[in-house]
């Protein structure tokens, strides 16, 4: 007896599955209780050349004949993107199979038309790889923590931006040299404005937050804001002030609805984060019974993605073996306990902030700029001014105290209408929790 499986995409994370299961195939068979046989691999273009070595006709471009094929019991897709993925899945789920996918953006933007086609047929659809590359956070969220109530989640969730953040601030580098080295090293997306401009995190965050508290999160209810924005300056001023530069997604229960957001914030030099460097990920997790946990690893490659991958073929295999499925939900939820929980909107979140203005060199500009955030109830708790600039205008940097969303925006607007202010000022948010 041998389960056999179908795998669609053999690029970074399919190369990486195969290898696993090819070099560690008898290891995973004493875990197993039998062996898993790679029947077929779907690529687009047969021409190209792969990774690793596959034995002669395993490689095919007829996506439908591993759907079909009776002897498939598990698909795996590892394509990405919606379409044809969506379909897929959907062909593969009807025709009785369990799917293991690694693919996010199908998973935040369809997830609940995927999981109700699965619950229907009777099959499983695990998704480990989706979030966290190796690191097992979606099993962590839907076993390990069960018992627990969720009281937030802070993720460094993205690889490339990690990667990117990383090498600016440590080295100097300019952010499209070291995006083509992420892109080159396979960890970026097929289109890396996913990564860069905080999509691909917030795919993640909406898996996550519906993980944690079994409601639904539409993607246009995430603040998104990515790191294309962020400059050297604001990175070295930030280090200067005992802060690191990191891309957040932050989920949180707080009494006025749920806060789910994902943008660059400036985390403190000792904070449990901050060490977290290049394409490393890591799940700050607060459980109403366990504490406080970390989960850190790599985010995103081809042997980490594959283990996770990996994972999941063997626990939908135990299922097939055990004749079960749909034990633990997919979304850690029963499907009829899934709420619609209320979104904090982001004008209603406070914290504290970080400001560079550009402004004119000339006597009471740091006065009239203070004024305007003290019309709005803005606190100053420190202030930076630098020599001037050849241009004539000097950058001053500021950290608040907690301030409102809504009022640092309502200031902003007006300071960047001051006649002494050259440039639209940059802001960050500085994440203590
Ligand atoms: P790649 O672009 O490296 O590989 C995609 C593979 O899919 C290629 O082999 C390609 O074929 C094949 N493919 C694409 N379209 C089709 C199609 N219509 N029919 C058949 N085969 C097709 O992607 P990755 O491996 O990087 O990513 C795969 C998934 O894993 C994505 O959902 C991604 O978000 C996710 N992921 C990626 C991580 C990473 O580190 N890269 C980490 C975690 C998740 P061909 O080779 O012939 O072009
Ligand atoms: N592009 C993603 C990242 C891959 O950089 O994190 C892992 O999901």
């Amino acid at each position: 007896m041998s389960i056999k499986i179908g795998i669609i995409g053999f690029g970074t994370v399919g190369s990486g599955t195969v290898k696993i299961l090819f070099e560690n195939q008898a290891l995973i068979k004493k875990r197993l209780g039998c062996p898993l046989v790679v029947k077929k691999i779907a690529v687009r273009d047969l021409s190209l050349p792969r990774r690793i070595a596959v034995p002669e006709g395993l490689l095919t471009t007829d996506v439908e004949a591993i759907i079909k094929d009776p002897e498939i019991k598990i698909v795996v897709e590892l394509i990405g993107g919606i379409e044809p993925a969506r379909t897929y899945i959907l062909k593969a789920l009807e025709a009785g199979k369990h799917v293991v996918t690694a693919n996010k953006a199908v998973l935040a933007e369809h997830g609940r038309e995927l999981f109700a086609a699965a619950a229907e047929r009777g099959v499983d659809i695990a998704f480990e790889a989706a979030v966290g590359g190796g690191v097992p956070i979606i099993k962590t969220l839907k076993e390990s923590l069960a018992g627990n109530r969720i009281l937030s989640l802070v993720g460094i969730v993205n690889g490339t931006c990690n990667y990117i953040l990383t090498r600016m601030t440590e080295e100097g580098l300019a952010f499209e040299t070291v995006l083509k080295e992420a892109q080159e090293a396979g960890f970026a997306e097929a289109d890396p404005s996913l990564d860069i401009e905080g999509w691909d995190a917030a795919h993640k965050l909406a898996i996550l937050a519906s993980l944690a508290y079994g409601t639904e999160v539409p993607l246009d209810r995430i603040y998104v804001e990515g790191i294309r924005d962020i400059e050297p300056l604001d990175l070295s001023f930030a280090r200067e002030l005992g802060f690191v530069t990191k891309l957040l997604a932050i989920c949180r229960e707080t009494g006025e609805g749920l806060e789910v957001r994902v943008h660059p914030a400036l985390i403190r030099e000792d904070h449990v984060l901050s060490s977290v460097r290049m394409a490393y990920n890591a799940f700050y997790i607060r459980g109403d019974a366990v504490g406080d946990i970390l989960l850190y690893g790599l985010g995103a490659g081809q042997m980490p993605t594959g283990s996770a991958v990996v994972s999941d073929i063997v626990d939908l295999a135990r299922n097939v073996l055990a004749g079960a499925s749909g034990r633990v939900p997919p979304l850690s939820y029963q499907m009829a306990a899934l709420s619609s929980q209320p979104l904090k909107p982001m004008e209603d979140v406070v914290c504290r902030y970080y400001f560079r203005f550009s402004a004119i060199d000339r006597p009471g500009v740091l006065s009239k700029i203070a004024g305007v955030l003290g019309e709005k109830g803005i606190s100053i708790a420190a202030v930076i001014q630098k020599g001037r600039e050849e241009k004539g205008s000097v950058p001053i940097v500021m950290l608040t105290h907690e301030a409102r969303e809504a009022a640092v925006r309502e200031a902003l607007a007006r300071i960047d209408h001051l006649d002494i202010v050259t440039a639209p000022t940059k802001i960050l948010r500085i994440e203590e929790g």
